[in-house]
């Protein structure tokens, strides 16, 4: 196993990368920089990145199955001109909530786009509780609401055989699993699967899945991914990182056997010259699933 870091997507101090999408059509890594209101696509065969301002905070980036760009931005989810950055805004939500902001967001194997609210918070994971809520894009641009009282949305991942739909809210300090149905995208039977304690593996963050059927997960402050099982709730193995805050992970390559990993330089108290940047983990002798778009 090696951990390469992408030099070209370094952001120096400041910078909150998260939600890497791996796109098998023009093999590119997509993700963002939450609070600067960046995304990005990284072209690992160029080792180069070209960048979109959005104008605001972006939770999550992916593809679309018709080849256009979509965004959970602030409190909408919007379409984005890659050229000029400008936002079609196509449906909104928490307007009750003003200061909330999406958070983490992901397609499902049958092209809905989930993505995950949480109030403001002071500093990393200091956040007004309760305030998140979970909601689903449909490919007919309606929106759902599916969990409310969220401190921290974040990771969510599906099962191979598409039954089960895997979600993290920070705060709780576990990969929760819920029944999915794959026709309507209803959640039913909510229950913990993984305890992810605090004090081991600090904030369980972004995560992703393998053809295995097991979770990798970002560990937040303790710059770490652990693999587990959610059968067994068993960590099975763990891969460290030069930089604490590490956000999320996903698997790329033409193959989908590199683990992409994304980290925050965002309010760091020590100085950590790759916080900031993306690592990519190759030869872990396990690939992922491939990525899912929003069927627009
Ligand atoms: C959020 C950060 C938060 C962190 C804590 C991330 O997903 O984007 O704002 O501080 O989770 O776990
Ligand atoms: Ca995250």
């Amino acid at each position: 196993m090696s951990v390469e870091v992408l030099k070209s997507t370094s952001r120096g101090s400041g910078a909150l990368l998260e939600g890497p999408h791996w796109d098998p059509v023009t093999q590119t890594l997509l993700y963002v920089e939450i609070y600067s209101g960046k995304v990005h696509r990284y072209t690992p065969a160029t080792d180069s990145v070209e960048t979109v301002d959005v104008g605001e905070f972006v939770g999550a980036v992916v593809p679309t199955k018709s080849g256009k760009t979509i965004i959970a931005g602030r409190r909408h989810y919007a379409f984005l001109d890659w050229k000029t950055g400008a936002l079609n805004r196509i449906a909104e939500i928490d307007a009750d909530k003003p200061d909330n902001r999406f958070n983490d967001g992901k397609c499902d194997p049958m092209g809905r786009f989930w993505a995950g609210t949480m109030g403001p918070e002071d500093k990393p994971a200091q956040v007004r509780p309760k305030q998140g809520s979970l909601f689903c894009l449909h490919s007919d641009r309606t929106v759902t609401k599916h969990v409310e009282n969220i401190d921290i949305a974040n990771g969510m991942a599906w099962s191979p055989d598409r039954k089960t739909m895997y979600y993290i809210d920070s705060l709780a300090f576990g990969v929760d699993a819920f029944d999915y149905n794959k026709t309507t995208g209803a959640l039913s039977n909510r229950r913990q699967v993984i305890a992810i304690p605090h004090e081991e593996e600090g904030f369980p963050d972004g995560m992703t899945i393998d053809e295995e059927g097991m979770l990798w997960v970002a560990c937040f402050s303790k710059s770490r991914v652990n693999r587990y099982n959610p059968v067994t709730g068993d960590k099975l193995q763990m891969l460290t990182f030069p930089a604490t805050n590490i956000t999320s992970c996903c698997f790329g390559g033409p193959n989908y056997d590199i683990l992409f990993v994304t980290s925050s330089s965002f309010q760091l108290t020590s100085d950590q010259p790759l916080a900031g940047s993306i690592f990519a983990v190759k030869d872990l002798g396990v690939k992922g699933l491939p990525s899912n778009t929003y069927h627009d």
